[in-house]
């Protein structure tokens, strides 16, 4: 056989599965679809502004001054994000990153060998195994567990730390259960962390997007932590509904000399790259200020989208809404007739796309997973198909 110069880092199945062909061929034959799996916030009718972009045309950005860790402006305008919702963080340990994917490849990069473990929660989202075979790493799962709300099963990730753990990923709120990583769970993960050297770091990508007043109260905070090696990560995809910008960032915590070495290896990986363009540092301040006015919309679409799901389902005992606290999706628990991958592909004969519950690593069949992201007429009308179908069965 003819040798082929590919790693193997990068998956030799490139096929499509099931759902995405029965989604193809609807499309090709003109039938519409209410896609209840749609997250980029730019396709479901929100009002962007038209201002919203005007300060990437400002002059700063026509120079070029690299900088490894981005224009100190712009890291500040990081910070006093944190600041807005409640977390002192020094700008000095800011790094920009094209978006948050890059973050995990360049924290990878600084903590991990090839075949240094990565543990991550599961269910959760499902592009963490990707990044890490691009980078190297293995991803170790650990259990989140629900019980009329999901908690970490701090067993599970006691049976996951080896001695070539380098991390742990928590994701908070997580994707797609919304719940938040709580105080009391992040005390004892720091503990456990701490102990063994490994890194945490957290995904607040999500982190302002609650489903009721008050839901994320007990939530914990990494950036609080003293002990230990810890980085927040976040990004304008989420926070002010942007994923085209790309601008994501890495904020480093926890004790100061882990700190300072943590840092001090970060610049030469974000040196190497310089991935993030000038005008959008540039504007960084004032997209996160302006963007406020999409986050807004944003919150008020999913909050009201989780209630209508909620109306919709009490008169169907035989499905039930997983008790969720924030982030974008939701998760509807239906009965296991069939596969969940025969039901999401039937679903979309019916004109709706939905996520199976695998998709995310959900433990058992069947559970369905919706984006909260659609307008609500449409989202009413989706849900209202997939539970005409359910009953039908
Ligand atoms: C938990 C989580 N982290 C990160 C991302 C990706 O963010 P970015 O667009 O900044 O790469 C997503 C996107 O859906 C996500 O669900």
């Amino acid at each position: 056989m003819v040798r082929r110069p590919f790693s193997s880092r990068v998956p030799s199945e490139l096929g499509s599965n099931r759902l995405s062909q029965a989604i193809a061929s609807a499309r090709a034959s003109g039938q519409p679809l209410i896609d209840l799996t749609q997250s980029n916030p730019t396709r479901v009718d929100f009002e962007y502004p038209d201002y919203l972009l005007s300060a990437l045309a400002d002059a700063r950005g026509l120079k070029y001054e690299p900088s490894p860790f981005g224009l100190l402006g712009a890291r500040q305008a990081v910070a006093r994000d944190y600041a807005r919702r409640g977390a002192e963080v020094s700008a000095e340990r800011v790094a920009l990153t094209a978006s948050t994917s890059e973050a995990y490849s360049l924290l990878f990069k600084l903590v991990g060998d090839a075949g240094d473990e990565v543990l991550a929660p599961r269910p959760s989202y499902p592009l963490f195994e990707h990044l890490a075979q691009l980078d190297a790493v293995t991803i170790r799962p650990y259990d989140l567990e629900y019980h009329d709300g999901w908690s970490i099963d701090m067993a599970s990730v006691e049976r996951a730390i080896s001695e070539r753990t380098r991390a742990l990923l928590v994701v908070t709120p997580n994707n797609p259960t919304g719940s938040f990583v709580t105080r009391s769970e992040l005390k004892r993960l720091a503990e456990l962390c701490a102990e063994r050297g490994v890194a945490i770091v957290a995904d607040e990508v999500f982190a302002d997007y609650q489903l009721r007043p008050g839901a994320c109260v007990d939530a914990g905070r990494v950036m609080d932590l003293h002990d230990g090696l810890v980085f927040s990560l976040g990004g304008l995809s989420k926070t002010v509904g942007l994923p085209q910008i790309k601008l994501a960032w890495i904020a480093v915590g926890g004790a100061s000399d882990l700190v300072a070495d943590a840092l001090a290896r970060l610049e030469i990986i974000c040196d190497t790259y310089l991935s993030v363009s000038t005008p959008i540092q540039a504007a960084a301040a004032e997209l996160l200020n302006r963007g406020a006015a999409v986050r807004k919309q944003i919150q008020a679409r999913i909050a009201a989208n989780y209630r209508a799901l909620a109306g919709q389902l009490e008169g169907m005992p035989a499905c039930s809404l997983l008790a969720a606290d924030g982030g974008w999706s939701a998760i509807v628990r239906v009965p296991a007739i069939g596969s969940e991958e025969d039901l999401v592909v039937d679903l979309v004969a019916k004109g709706v796309v939905v996520h199976p519950g695998y998709f995310f690593d959900l433990p058992h069949e069947s559970f369905l997973v919706a984006s909260l992201l659609p307008a609500e007429d449409q989202f009413a009308e989706g849900i209202g198909r997939v539970l005409r179908h359910i009953e039908s069965l």
